[in-house]
């Protein structure tokens, strides 16, 4: 499979000698528990391209897990980050306020959906996100319970876990769980069954819903019900439209609060700032993470006012939530998504990879379902033999690509959907060569692996 490549070249081994020393350090220090997707120990990146420290270079198809919308050290978010480090690394908003933080809370009041007052207060991680978002809920409703979906995936702290709907590795013998936190049923095309149309599987999912208000929990007791308009770590599920509609419309009627959990979805990815807008709902709070500063960590809960407004001063915040490098990065990226019109490069970027595996599917009676929005597109693999999800080939696939100079991220409760989270700068010919690179990995291992597949 040693191609010549335009962008690729992993001619120093991969790992390479300086990277297998280090892995071996890492063995060492760093508990196994922090898992590592790829065997990569990174010196450098930009754009969509990263190097390694023995010089190989891959294309960047996972983009550090949906963070590097507007690439790899974009020159304008690393201007400002140095230029801020020269004048004020940190005061803590609360100790000492600085205008970034404030000028970023009013932009993403403006940027998120909703043509109604807002507020914004600003964190550090994506679960840190969704802590505060069920605190600012159940301050305002006096209710406890916060509902979230199967395949959710909504961070790894202990509330995060709670809401989490996949058990290994996120939760297994990590219980107790919180307290007042409810799982009702996401829809999963996948496994509509046979015979229903999509609008009778979704009346189905709708009623499930209706039905679990009955039998789980009422609704008079829910604070909030926590959705991620596209499913991310589940899986890259798309729900349909109606079903996102109608469980915002429930939630109006009985005085829940929506919660989009926009940190994977947000910032372009889906081809809109914010996939709720596709949806046409404007939730009562958003949370956001990940592309929103480039890799620096920050995150924020934008909603209505006079809800962000229950927890009274030093309820809600900390140390270092929204720290001034994260808010002149995550200022520098928006208008990045905004002047480079990034949305509609989701959607043009999100159309090459879904013809480009319509294509492959002609060949390759695998690739059982090829679904996604903008950019957040998901390839879910099965085994045709018994149509059972085919983890291992995905699991293959992912180390081939590795090996030939690509980084790919799998997905779903049975890792047998491979995920595209490339920087939303890639040029055309850098996601041509990345998907090139899939197919040669596809049929190595489709020839190894499984050779009555093909
Ligand atoms: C939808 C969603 N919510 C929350 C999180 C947690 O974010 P973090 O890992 O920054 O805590 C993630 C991370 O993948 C996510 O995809």
């Amino acid at each position: 499979m040693s191609l010549n490549r335009k962008f690729v070249n992993v001619s120093a081994g991969v790992p390479g000698q300086k990277g297998a020393e280090i892995i071996e350090q890492r063995k060492q220090y760093v508990p196994n528990g922090v898992g590592n997707n790829t065997p990569i120990v990174v010196e450098k990146a930009h754009g969509a391209i990263v190097e390694d420290v023995d010089g190989n270079l891959y294309l960047d198809f996972a983009g550090a897990i949906g963070t590097l919308n507007a690439g790899h050290t974009p020159a304008e978010v690393v201007n400002a980050i140095k230029n801020q480090a020269e004048n004020l690394i940190h005061s803590c908003f609360h100790v000492g306020m600085y205008e970034s933080y404030i000028e970023l809370a009013k932009k993403l009041t403006e940027i998120t959906p909703g043509d109604f007052n807002k507020k914004t207060i600003l964190l550090n991680s994506g679960a840190e996100a969704v802590e505060n978002a069920v605190k600012i809920a159940r301050k305002f409703t006096g209710r406890s319970g916060i509902v979230s979906f199967s395949r959710a995936f909504h961070g790894r702290t202990l509330l995060g876990m709670s809401l989490t709907s996949k058990v290994k590795p996120y939760k297994y013998k990590m219980g107790p769980f919180a307290p007042a936190t409810y799982k009702a049923q996401f829809p999963y095309l996948t496994n509509k069954p046979e015979g229903l149309s999509v609008e009778e599987y979704t009346d189905f999912c709708i009623n499930q819903f209706k039905d679990f208000l009955l039998t789980e929990v009422s609704p008079e007791e829910i604070a909030a019900v926590i959705m991620e308009p596209v499913q991310g770590e589940g899986g890259f599920n798309v729900p349909p439209k109606r079903f996102v509609q109608e469980i915002f419309s429930v939630c109006k009627q009985h005085g829940i609060l929506f919660i989009a959990d926009e940190v994977q979805t947000g910032f372009g990815r889906t081809g809109s700032f914010f996939a709720s807008s596709q949806f046409e709902i404007e939730p009562d709070l958003i949370t956001m993470s990940k592309s929103l500063a480039a890799g620096v960590p920050i995150s924020a809960v934008t909603g209505r006012a006079e809800i962000m407004d229950a927890p009274n001063p030093g309820e809600i915040g900390g140390t270092y939530g929204g720290s001034p490098l994260g808010c002149v990065a995550a200022l520098e990226v928006i208008k990045k998504i905004e002047e480079e019109n990034l949305c509609d490069r989701a959607n043009e970027i999100g159309e090459k990879i879904k013809d480009y595996f319509k294509e492959l599917q002609t060949e390759y009676n695998c690739i059982f379902d090829i679904r996604g929005l903008g950019a957040m597109v998901g390839i879910e693999f099965v085994d045709p033999r018994d149509n059972q999800p085919a983890k291992d080939l995905v699991a293959a696939l992912t180390k081939t690509c590795y090996e030939n100079g690509l980084i790919i991220l799998s997905a779903g409760v049975h890792s047998n959907i491979i995920r595209f989270l490339s920087p939303l700068v890639i040029s055309d010919e850098e996601l041509e060569e990345g998907l090139d690179i899939i197919k040669c990995a596809l049929e190595k291992v489709v020839s190894e692996l499984v050779t009555e597949v093909k």
